[in-house]
């Protein structure tokens, strides 16, 4: 069993700067990364498991079914998935042969460590190389002999892009082909559908959905000694058509004044914080954002209900 993890030291994320960028916008708004502290994290494996957010569980029968047909389409070579909080949805493309060295990219050493150790066990004869670093940054990978001469197949499931704005998605695509060099990206998008469905799936009945939105509140009270009371916030989520997304936000209940970093913010009874974006993309919409991006679709796998898609980008060129 072979695990390396190389450290680039990312830059911690000066949190002060980020609220008060985030809290002067109208509406306000944080990056959706910020949800994921341990806490955050631990409540979006809950959110996986609720009946109404079918997304994981569905691409993972995807990726299960498909395994061999996309093994095949990807060829062989150097497996690099962006982010490792989709740990367990890679492996049944290592079990397919064609992956010789998989490469996880991610912030937290802690995450790389645990989801590696647990690929490892499973998949003995696969090295298994973490770098930690933000890999939204990241222009190429560091020097390592797992690497020189090997294709590169980027892996970025989960439908995580749809947390970024179109903008800021075209960029990230942009920066994984350069990084990819040639090779094929492995893309897994959520689509439109029903909007009782959606927004059910972005507020569960248990309230999943709506204490993982509050934890941000709980967190930025914890890393700027704030004094928020996530209790006069209500939670919802919203499908906005236009935009083809799912707004999730936190909405003042009452008029006051909130602390964080000794600084003071009042909202109004009813003005809201955006916690989360979670754009959906047809495969049409897809294929466009692709093309923006410098890549085109090659193949498109997708669920019986044609609700989950992954896609095999390649360069356009
Ligand atoms: C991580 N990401 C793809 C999730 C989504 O579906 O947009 C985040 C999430 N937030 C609340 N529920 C799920």
């Amino acid at each position: 069993m072979t695990i390396e993890l190389l450290d680039l030291h990312p830059a911690p994320a000066d949190l002060r700067r980020l609220v008060e960028q985030g809290l002067q916008q109208t509406p306000r708004q944080l990056p959706a990364w910020l949800l994921y502290d341990a806490e955050g994290s631990r409540l979006f494996s809950e959110i996986c498991k609720q009946p109404e957010y079918s997304l994981t569980r569905t691409e993972i029968a995807l990726l299960s079914t498909h395994a061999d047909a996309i093994a095949a389409a990807v060829g062989p070579g150097v497996m690099v998935e962006f982010g490792i909080g989709n740990a367990r949805k890679v492996s049944p493309l290592l079990k397919t042969g064609q992956v010789t060295t998989f490469v996880a990219l991610d912030i937290s050493t802690t995450a790389l460590q645990n989801a590696l150790k647990g690929l490892a066990d499973e998949h003995p004869a696969i090295a298994m190389l973490g770098i930690c670093c933000d890999h939204s940054q990241l222009s190429d990978l560091p020097e390592h002999p797992w690497l020189t001469g090997q294709r590169r197949i980027g892996f970025f499931p989960g439908s995580s892009l749809g947390n970024f704005s179109p903008e800021d998605a075209i960029e990230l695509l942009q920066r994984f082909r350069a990084l990819l060099k040639g090779g094929p990206l492995l893309l897994g998008l959520d689509q439109p559908r029903d909007p009782q469905l959606l927004e059910a799936a972005y507020n569960d009945a248990a309230g999943v959905s709506a204490a993982f939105a509050r934890n941000l509140l709980m967190r930025l009270n914890r890393d700027l000694q704030g004094n928020i009371n996530p209790d006069l916030f209500a939670y919802e989520a919203h499908w906005q058509a236009d935009n083809s997304r799912i707004e999730m936000a936190l909405v003042s209940l009452c008029d006051q004044t909130i602390r964080l970093a000794e600084q003071p913010w009042t909202l109004r009874r009813g003005d809201i914080w955006i916690t989360e974006h979670s754009v959906k993309y047809s495969p049409a919409a897809a294929a466009e954002l692709a093309q923006r991006a410098g890549w085109r679709v090659q193949h498109r796998w997708h669920d019986a209900a044609d609700q989950v898609s992954l896609h095999l980008l390649l360069p356009a060129d």
